[in-house]
């Protein structure tokens, strides 16, 4: 089948369709493929993006200017503090002069009304980079890592998400999986389930897709049977410091250690977007590990996270793939085949 998101702005994952999201994730599986084999695929050849960066970023930053790369592109990163948006020009003023330049625009920021004011005035393909509410180019990565990583009788994706669920993962996590039919489990305090509107987009998705979605506050009543355990950092960047007592003490029943894998199928793996707090080789969590006691890691264990059920770091690498699929689709001259 033929997608055509020529010109198309991706905001969150709601803006796009099943067959749409699933034909990013088999471009993007197919431009892996290329890597492998060494086939080249300038298909961007002579295109500009710029990439606007509100907050700090190490894989979607380096998978946008690697792919730009590939792509024969070229990229201009806009660091947090290294141009007027919001500052000193609005970001409708920033997205008509950025159109007047380049062929796309990636933004990375705080408030999901900023980006959706972006695509409003550019006149190029905005895609979401992260933002407080969604995080869409992780989840195509995310599922892009399940379909290699999947039980090959799986009829689909099965997946329970741990942690501090009404950040921009849990939201994303639930909505694309309610999309794509997925069996999705959301596994939190209720005070940090996902908000009333996100949960009825979720169902309302679900209804199309027959999608079976799960919210509890219980692990053992989400763990059991899911193929894939995932988690999140349990405080996200802009939320200030004073927020981690409140957090620890409301998420350490939901940690990923090897006790809650084992609530897990035996070949069930283990994913999470990083950066993750597993170790005391940071400053943060260095500092957690200390305040909290905290010595076997914050969100996930160290053990887990080094185990061979862990697959972190090829879904780190599917963050390249994928976004280089969201360029070529909204940015490029040909539809997807
Ligand atoms: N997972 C993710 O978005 O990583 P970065 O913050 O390093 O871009
Ligand atoms: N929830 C995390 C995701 C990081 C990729 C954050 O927003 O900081």
């Amino acid at each position: 089948m033929t997608v055509d998101l020529r010109g198309r702005d991706i905001l969150r994952e709601a803006d796009l369709s099943a067959a749409e999201l699933t034909a990013l994730i088999q471009l993007a599986a197919s431009l892996k493929n290329d890597r492998r084999t060494g086939t080249p695929h300038r298909i961007l050849e002579g295109k500009t993006i710029a990439l606007i960066f509100e907050k700090a970023s190490t894989r979607t930053r380096c998978a946008f200017e690697v792919a730009s790369a590939h792509l024969g592109a070229t990229a201009t990163y806009i660091d947090p503090s290294g141009s007027h948006i919001g500052h000193k020009e609005s970001a409708a003023d920033t997205a008509r002069v950025l159109s007047r330049m380049y062929d796309g625009i990636e933004f990375r920021g705080h408030s999901q009304q900023t980006i959706d004011q972006l695509a409003k005035f550019a006149d190029v393909p905005v895609l979401n980079g992260l933002t407080d509410e969604w995080h869409p180019s992780q989840m195509l990565a995310d599922f892009l890592t399940m379909d290699e990583h999947r039980p090959p009788d799986a009829t689909r994706h099965s997946y329970v998400y741990l942690g501090d669920a009404r950040n921009n993962m849990g939201n994303s996590l639930l909505v694309m999986g309610a999309i794509m039919g997925s069996d999705v489990r959301i596994c939190a305090p209720q005070d940090l389930w996902p908000t009333e509107q996100v949960r009825a987009l979720a169902a309302e998705r679900a209804e199309h897709s027959g999608a079976r979605i799960t919210l509890t506050e219980n692990p053992q009543e989400a763990v059991p049977g899911a193929m894939f355990v995932m988690t999140d950092v349990w405080v996200s960047m802009g939320e200030p410091e004073a927020v981690w007592a409140s957090r620890v003490e409301q998420l350490l029943p939901y940690r990923v250690d090897a006790d809650l894998m084992a609530m897990a199928p035996s070949s069930a793996k283990f994913m999470h977007c990083l950066p993750a707090y597993h170790d005391s080789t940071t400053a943060v969590g260095k500092r957690v590990r200390e305040q909290f006691q905290l010595h076997d890691g914050v969100e996930v264990t160290h053990d887990v996270f080094e185990s061979t059920s862990s697959i972190v770091f090829d879904q780190a690498e599917n963050r390249l793939h994928t976004i280089k699929s969201m360029m070529a689709a909204t940015m490029g001259d040909q539809p997807i085949d």
